[in-house]
Protein backbone atom coordinates (compact mmCIF):
# COMPACT_ATOMS: atom_id res chain seq x y z
CA UNK A 1 0.00 0.00 0.00
CA UNK A 2 1.28 3.74 -1.27
CA UNK A 3 -0.55 4.86 1.97
CA UNK A 4 -0.70 4.38 5.79
CA UNK A 5 -4.37 4.95 7.07
CA UNK A 6 -3.28 5.50 10.45
CA UNK A 7 0.22 6.17 11.93
CA UNK A 8 1.78 7.02 15.48
CA UNK A 9 4.50 9.70 14.96
CA UNK A 10 5.68 11.22 18.09
CA UNK A 11 3.10 10.42 20.58
CA UNK A 12 0.52 11.85 17.86
CA UNK A 13 -1.45 10.27 15.77
CA UNK A 14 -1.77 11.06 12.30
CA UNK A 15 -4.59 9.70 9.71
CA UNK A 16 -5.99 10.22 6.18
CA UNK A 17 -9.18 12.46 6.68
CA UNK A 18 -11.26 10.00 4.39
CA UNK A 19 -14.27 12.36 4.18
CA UNK A 20 -12.03 14.14 1.61
CA UNK A 21 -10.87 11.25 -0.82
CA UNK A 22 -10.99 10.37 -3.78
CA UNK A 23 -10.02 14.25 -4.62
CA UNK A 24 -7.55 14.71 -2.14
CA UNK A 25 -4.85 12.42 -0.19
CA UNK A 26 -4.78 14.43 2.93
CA UNK A 27 -3.21 13.66 6.52
CA UNK A 28 -4.45 14.63 9.63
CA UNK A 29 -2.67 14.53 12.71
CA UNK A 30 -3.66 15.78 16.95
CA UNK A 31 -2.19 14.69 20.42
CA UNK A 32 -5.60 15.26 21.85
CA UNK A 33 -7.64 12.67 22.19
CA UNK A 34 -11.36 14.34 21.97
CA UNK A 35 -10.05 15.82 18.37
CA UNK A 36 -9.33 12.03 18.06
CA UNK A 37 -13.25 11.06 18.82
CA UNK A 38 -14.31 13.96 16.88
CA UNK A 39 -12.29 12.32 13.74
CA UNK A 40 -14.39 8.95 14.17
CA UNK A 41 -17.59 10.86 14.77
CA UNK A 42 -16.82 12.72 11.14
CA UNK A 43 -15.77 9.41 9.54
CA UNK A 44 -12.27 10.78 8.89
CA UNK A 45 -11.03 7.50 10.40
CA UNK A 46 -13.50 4.53 9.56
CA UNK A 47 -14.10 1.22 9.34
CA UNK A 48 -14.31 -1.30 12.63
CA UNK A 49 -10.77 -2.45 12.78
CA UNK A 50 -9.29 1.00 12.15
CA UNK A 51 -11.42 2.42 14.92
CA UNK A 52 -10.39 0.06 17.70
CA UNK A 53 -7.17 0.90 16.09
CA UNK A 54 -7.59 4.71 16.86
CA UNK A 55 -9.24 4.65 20.15
CA UNK A 56 -6.52 2.58 21.45
CA UNK A 57 -4.17 5.19 20.52
CA UNK A 58 -6.33 7.91 21.53
CA UNK A 59 -6.88 6.17 25.13
CA UNK A 60 -2.47 6.48 25.29
CA UNK A 61 -2.29 9.72 24.08
CA UNK A 62 -5.05 10.69 26.60
CA UNK A 63 -3.23 8.81 29.46
CA UNK A 64 0.28 10.51 28.34
CA UNK A 65 -1.58 13.82 29.44
CA UNK A 66 -2.80 13.17 32.41
CA UNK A 67 -0.92 14.81 35.47
CA UNK A 68 -2.65 12.19 38.05
CA UNK A 69 -3.26 8.80 36.49
CA UNK A 70 -5.53 6.99 38.17
CA UNK A 71 -8.56 4.43 37.78
CA UNK A 72 -11.28 6.89 37.61
CA UNK A 73 -9.29 9.02 34.95
CA UNK A 74 -8.61 5.99 32.83
CA UNK A 75 -12.22 4.85 33.05
CA UNK A 76 -13.68 8.14 31.90
CA UNK A 77 -11.32 8.24 28.50
CA UNK A 78 -12.46 5.10 27.71
CA UNK A 79 -16.29 6.15 28.08
CA UNK A 80 -15.46 8.81 26.15
CA UNK A 81 -13.77 7.24 23.47
CA UNK A 82 -16.33 4.22 23.89
CA UNK A 83 -19.12 7.02 23.25
CA UNK A 84 -17.78 8.28 19.62
CA UNK A 85 -19.82 5.12 17.25
CA UNK A 86 -22.08 2.36 18.45
CA UNK A 87 -22.04 -0.30 16.37
CA UNK A 88 -18.41 -1.81 15.94
CA UNK A 89 -17.51 -3.98 18.08
CA UNK A 90 -13.51 -3.23 17.39
CA UNK A 91 -13.92 0.24 19.58
CA UNK A 92 -15.35 -1.43 22.65
CA UNK A 93 -12.25 -4.68 22.30
CA UNK A 94 -10.10 -2.24 22.32
CA UNK A 95 -10.66 0.37 24.70
CA UNK A 96 -11.24 -2.74 27.01
CA UNK A 97 -8.02 -4.66 26.30
CA UNK A 98 -5.61 -1.04 26.87
CA UNK A 99 -7.77 -0.74 30.41
CA UNK A 100 -7.21 -4.22 31.27
CA UNK A 101 -3.58 -3.31 30.44
CA UNK A 102 -3.56 -0.51 32.50
CA UNK A 103 -5.22 -2.49 35.28
CA UNK A 104 -1.75 -4.66 35.31
CA UNK A 105 0.38 -1.68 35.45
CA UNK A 106 -1.35 0.19 38.28
CA UNK A 107 0.84 1.43 40.74
CA UNK A 108 3.91 1.08 38.34
CA UNK A 109 5.66 4.68 38.12
CA UNK A 110 4.07 6.76 35.60
CA UNK A 111 6.40 6.90 32.60
CA UNK A 112 6.48 3.22 32.95
CA UNK A 113 2.86 3.02 32.64
CA UNK A 114 2.14 5.41 29.72
CA UNK A 115 5.31 3.63 27.81
CA UNK A 116 3.47 0.36 28.46
CA UNK A 117 0.25 1.64 27.17
CA UNK A 118 2.03 3.30 23.99
CA UNK A 119 3.54 -0.28 23.65
CA UNK A 120 0.14 -1.53 23.68
CA UNK A 121 -1.93 0.50 21.27
CA UNK A 122 1.30 -0.08 18.45
CA UNK A 123 0.56 -3.92 19.23
CA UNK A 124 -3.25 -3.60 18.96
CA UNK A 125 -2.04 -2.11 15.64
CA UNK A 126 0.14 -4.82 14.57
CA UNK A 127 -1.43 -7.60 15.07
CA UNK A 128 -5.00 -6.18 13.12
CA UNK A 129 -2.32 -5.93 10.43
CA UNK A 130 -1.78 -9.40 10.45
CA UNK A 131 -4.89 -11.10 10.61
CA UNK A 132 -5.76 -8.87 7.65
CA UNK A 133 -2.69 -11.10 6.12
CA UNK A 134 -4.70 -14.66 7.59
CA UNK A 135 -7.74 -13.29 6.04
CA UNK A 136 -6.83 -13.06 2.85
CA UNK A 137 -4.74 -16.07 2.83
CA UNK A 138 -7.84 -18.31 4.05
CA UNK A 139 -10.27 -16.33 1.82
CA UNK A 140 -8.00 -16.52 -1.37
CA UNK A 141 -8.98 -20.54 -1.41
CA UNK A 142 -12.57 -19.93 -2.16
CA UNK A 143 -11.97 -17.51 -5.34
CA UNK A 144 -10.18 -19.00 -8.69
CA UNK A 145 -8.42 -16.97 -11.29
CA UNK A 146 -11.06 -15.34 -13.51
CA UNK A 147 -14.09 -14.73 -10.80
CA UNK A 148 -15.55 -11.27 -10.20
CA UNK A 149 -16.66 -9.83 -6.75
CA UNK A 150 -19.04 -8.12 -5.60
CA UNK A 151 -18.16 -5.81 -2.38
CA UNK A 152 -20.31 -3.37 -0.43
CA UNK A 153 -18.90 -0.45 1.86
CA UNK A 154 -15.14 -0.25 2.57
CA UNK A 155 -13.31 -3.03 4.16
CA UNK A 156 -10.69 -2.36 2.66
CA UNK A 157 -6.87 -0.72 4.06
CA UNK A 158 -8.72 2.24 5.04
CA UNK A 159 -10.83 0.31 7.11
CA UNK A 160 -8.13 -1.49 9.24
CA UNK A 161 -4.76 -1.36 10.06
CA UNK A 162 -3.24 -4.11 7.08
CA UNK A 163 -4.52 -4.54 3.91
CA UNK A 164 -8.20 -5.13 4.57
CA UNK A 165 -10.14 -7.92 5.45
CA UNK A 166 -12.77 -8.15 2.19
CA UNK A 167 -10.30 -6.36 0.17
CA UNK A 168 -7.22 -8.50 1.95
CA UNK A 169 -8.88 -10.93 -0.24
CA UNK A 170 -8.64 -9.10 -2.98
CA UNK A 171 -5.41 -8.57 -2.94
CA UNK A 172 -4.00 -11.77 -1.59
CA UNK A 173 -5.23 -13.34 -4.68
CA UNK A 174 -3.95 -10.73 -7.38
CA UNK A 175 -0.62 -10.94 -5.48
CA UNK A 176 -1.15 -15.14 -6.66
CA UNK A 177 -0.98 -14.33 -10.04
CA UNK A 178 -5.37 -14.74 -10.03
CA UNK A 179 -6.65 -12.20 -12.23
CA UNK A 180 -9.93 -10.92 -10.16
CA UNK A 181 -13.16 -8.32 -11.65
CA UNK A 182 -14.72 -6.72 -8.75
CA UNK A 183 -17.87 -4.47 -8.89
CA UNK A 184 -18.14 -1.91 -5.85
CA UNK A 185 -21.36 -1.01 -4.43
CA UNK A 186 -21.56 2.79 -4.97
CA UNK A 187 -22.69 2.61 -0.96
CA UNK A 188 -25.12 5.08 0.23
CA UNK A 189 -25.56 7.62 1.39
CA UNK A 190 -21.48 8.01 2.27
CA UNK A 191 -20.49 6.94 -0.53
CA UNK A 192 -17.65 4.69 0.75
CA UNK A 193 -17.67 2.22 -2.37
CA UNK A 194 -17.32 5.04 -4.66
CA UNK A 195 -15.11 7.27 -3.00
CA UNK A 196 -13.06 4.83 -0.66
CA UNK A 197 -13.16 1.05 -2.12
CA UNK A 198 -13.06 2.43 -5.85
CA UNK A 199 -9.84 4.70 -4.87
CA UNK A 200 -8.01 2.15 -2.84
CA UNK A 201 -8.33 -0.80 -5.66
CA UNK A 202 -7.51 1.66 -8.38
CA UNK A 203 -4.13 2.46 -5.63
CA UNK A 204 -3.25 -1.63 -6.09
CA UNK A 205 -4.38 -1.71 -10.20
CA UNK A 206 -7.30 -4.14 -9.27
CA UNK A 207 -10.07 -4.34 -12.04
CA UNK A 208 -12.82 -1.84 -10.91
CA UNK A 209 -16.27 -1.19 -11.88
CA UNK A 210 -18.20 1.27 -9.77
CA UNK A 211 -22.43 0.24 -9.92
CA UNK A 212 -25.16 2.09 -7.73
CA UNK A 213 -26.28 0.09 -4.87
CA UNK A 214 -29.75 -0.87 -6.95
CA UNK A 215 -27.92 -2.75 -9.73
CA UNK A 216 -26.45 -5.83 -7.78
CA UNK A 217 -29.85 -7.74 -8.50
CA UNK A 218 -29.74 -7.12 -12.70
CA UNK A 219 -26.13 -8.26 -12.61
CA UNK A 220 -26.32 -11.40 -10.44
CA UNK A 221 -28.87 -12.91 -12.70
CA UNK A 222 -27.15 -11.92 -15.90
CA UNK A 223 -24.27 -14.24 -14.39
CA UNK A 224 -21.82 -11.16 -13.91
CA UNK A 225 -20.55 -11.93 -10.22
CA UNK A 226 -19.25 -15.22 -8.97
CA UNK A 227 -18.72 -14.47 -5.19
CA UNK A 228 -19.78 -11.50 -2.78
CA UNK A 229 -17.48 -10.57 0.14
CA UNK A 230 -18.13 -7.95 2.59
CA UNK A 231 -16.88 -6.72 6.29
CA UNK A 232 -18.40 -6.74 9.80
CA UNK A 233 -18.60 -4.13 12.44
CA UNK A 234 -20.08 -6.76 15.36
CA UNK A 235 -21.01 -10.68 14.77
CA UNK A 236 -23.31 -12.22 17.33
CA UNK A 237 -22.80 -15.32 18.83
CA UNK A 238 -25.59 -16.95 16.57
CA UNK A 239 -23.31 -16.03 13.36
CA UNK A 240 -25.73 -12.44 12.52
CA UNK A 241 -23.73 -9.88 11.08
CA UNK A 242 -24.15 -6.16 11.40
CA UNK A 243 -22.31 -4.23 8.71
CA UNK A 244 -22.87 -1.45 6.37
CA UNK A 245 -26.45 -0.57 5.43
CA UNK A 246 -27.59 -2.17 2.32
CA UNK A 247 -25.50 -5.52 3.14
CA UNK A 248 -28.64 -7.32 4.14
CA UNK A 249 -30.27 -6.55 0.80
CA UNK A 250 -27.04 -8.01 -1.12
CA UNK A 251 -27.24 -11.20 0.99
CA UNK A 252 -30.99 -11.94 0.15
CA UNK A 253 -29.78 -11.43 -3.37
CA UNK A 254 -27.30 -13.57 -3.35
CA UNK A 255 -28.91 -16.26 -1.90
CA UNK A 256 -31.59 -16.13 -4.50
CA UNK A 257 -29.17 -16.34 -7.70
CA UNK A 258 -27.10 -18.86 -5.84
CA UNK A 259 -23.87 -16.95 -5.34
CA UNK A 260 -21.97 -17.13 -2.28
CA UNK A 261 -21.80 -14.71 0.24
CA UNK A 262 -19.05 -14.30 2.50
CA UNK A 263 -18.58 -12.24 5.59
CA UNK A 264 -14.10 -11.24 6.26
CA UNK A 265 -13.53 -10.10 9.77
CA UNK A 266 -10.82 -10.71 12.82
CA UNK A 267 -11.85 -12.39 15.66
CA UNK A 268 -11.95 -8.78 17.47
CA UNK A 269 -15.15 -8.38 15.89
CA UNK A 270 -17.28 -10.96 17.20
CA UNK A 271 -19.41 -10.16 20.33
CA UNK A 272 -19.81 -13.16 22.10
CA UNK A 273 -21.90 -11.22 24.89
CA UNK A 274 -24.67 -11.15 22.88
CA UNK A 275 -26.93 -13.71 21.65
CA UNK A 276 -28.35 -12.44 18.10
CA UNK A 277 -28.55 -9.45 15.46
CA UNK A 278 -31.53 -8.20 17.40
CA UNK A 279 -29.50 -7.40 20.16
CA UNK A 280 -26.64 -4.89 18.81
CA UNK A 281 -26.99 -1.16 18.75
CA UNK A 282 -27.67 0.27 15.04
CA UNK A 283 -26.19 3.70 14.65
CA UNK A 284 -28.45 6.30 12.93
CA UNK A 285 -27.29 9.07 11.28
CA UNK A 286 -28.15 12.50 10.41
CA UNK A 287 -30.70 13.22 8.26
CA UNK A 288 -28.23 15.89 5.81
CA UNK A 289 -26.40 12.96 4.90
CA UNK A 290 -29.38 11.94 2.46
CA UNK A 291 -30.89 15.11 1.58
CA UNK A 292 -27.90 17.09 1.09
CA UNK A 293 -25.39 14.52 1.12
CA UNK A 294 -21.94 16.41 -0.31
CA UNK A 295 -23.43 19.59 -0.76
CA UNK A 296 -26.59 19.64 -3.08
CA UNK A 297 -29.79 19.32 -1.44
CA UNK A 298 -31.83 16.29 -3.16
CA UNK A 299 -34.80 16.07 -0.83
CA UNK A 300 -37.40 18.76 -0.17
CA UNK A 301 -37.11 20.81 3.12
CA UNK A 302 -38.48 19.08 6.27
CA UNK A 303 -38.24 15.96 4.75
CA UNK A 304 -38.11 13.14 7.54
CA UNK A 305 -35.36 11.15 7.27
CA UNK A 306 -34.72 7.79 8.76
CA UNK A 307 -30.90 6.79 8.23
CA UNK A 308 -29.64 3.63 9.83
CA UNK A 309 -25.67 3.06 9.09
CA UNK A 310 -25.68 -0.70 9.65
CA UNK A 311 -28.24 -3.63 9.11
CA UNK A 312 -27.92 -7.24 10.24
CA UNK A 313 -27.51 -9.89 7.82
CA UNK A 314 -29.04 -13.12 8.87
CA UNK A 315 -26.95 -15.91 10.22
CA UNK A 316 -28.70 -18.24 7.22
CA UNK A 317 -27.81 -15.52 4.60
CA UNK A 318 -23.96 -16.48 5.53
CA UNK A 319 -21.57 -19.37 2.94
CA UNK A 320 -18.84 -18.75 5.37
CA UNK A 321 -16.93 -16.32 7.54
CA UNK A 322 -13.43 -15.51 6.57
CA UNK A 323 -11.41 -15.33 9.63
CA UNK A 324 -7.67 -14.90 10.36
CA UNK A 325 -8.03 -18.48 12.58
CA UNK A 326 -9.58 -19.94 8.88
CA UNK A 327 -12.46 -20.34 7.27
CA UNK A 328 -15.94 -21.03 9.22
CA UNK A 329 -18.55 -22.22 7.46
CA UNK A 330 -21.94 -20.23 7.48
CA UNK A 331 -25.65 -22.00 7.84
CA UNK A 332 -25.62 -21.15 4.04
CA UNK A 333 -22.47 -23.25 2.96
CA UNK A 334 -23.14 -26.48 1.73
CA UNK A 335 -22.41 -29.32 3.90
CA UNK A 336 -19.52 -31.75 2.13
O1 LIG B 1 -19.65 3.67 8.62
P1 LIG B 1 -18.38 2.98 8.28
O2 LIG B 1 -17.74 3.50 7.04
O3 LIG B 1 -17.42 2.95 9.46
O4 LIG B 1 -18.81 1.49 8.00
C1 LIG B 1 -17.82 0.54 7.69
C2 LIG B 1 -18.34 -0.81 7.37
O5 LIG B 1 -19.52 -1.07 7.43
C3 LIG B 1 -17.32 -1.86 7.07
O6 LIG B 1 -17.82 -2.80 6.17
C4 LIG B 1 -16.94 -2.59 8.37
O7 LIG B 1 -16.59 -1.68 9.37
C5 LIG B 1 -15.83 -3.55 8.17
S1 LIG B 1 -14.28 -2.79 7.84
C6 LIG B 1 -13.13 -4.03 7.76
Amino acid sequence: MNFKTLELTDNKLKWIDQTVLPLELSYKSSDDYKEIITAIKRLEIRGAPAIGIAAAYALAIAVSKEKNLSEECIIRIADELKASRPTAVNLFWAVDRMVEYYDKYQGQPRDEIIEELFYESVRIHKEDAEMCQQIGEHGSQLIKDGDTVLTHCNAGALATGGIGTALGVIYTCKQQGKKLHVYADETRPLLQGSRLTVWELQQENIDVTLITDNSAGMLMRQGKINHVIVGADRVTTNGDVANKIGTFSVAVLAKEHNIPFYVALPESTFDYSLKTGDDIIIEERSSEEVTKGFGKQTAPDNTQVYSPAFDVTPAEYISYYIMDTGLRKGKRAKIT
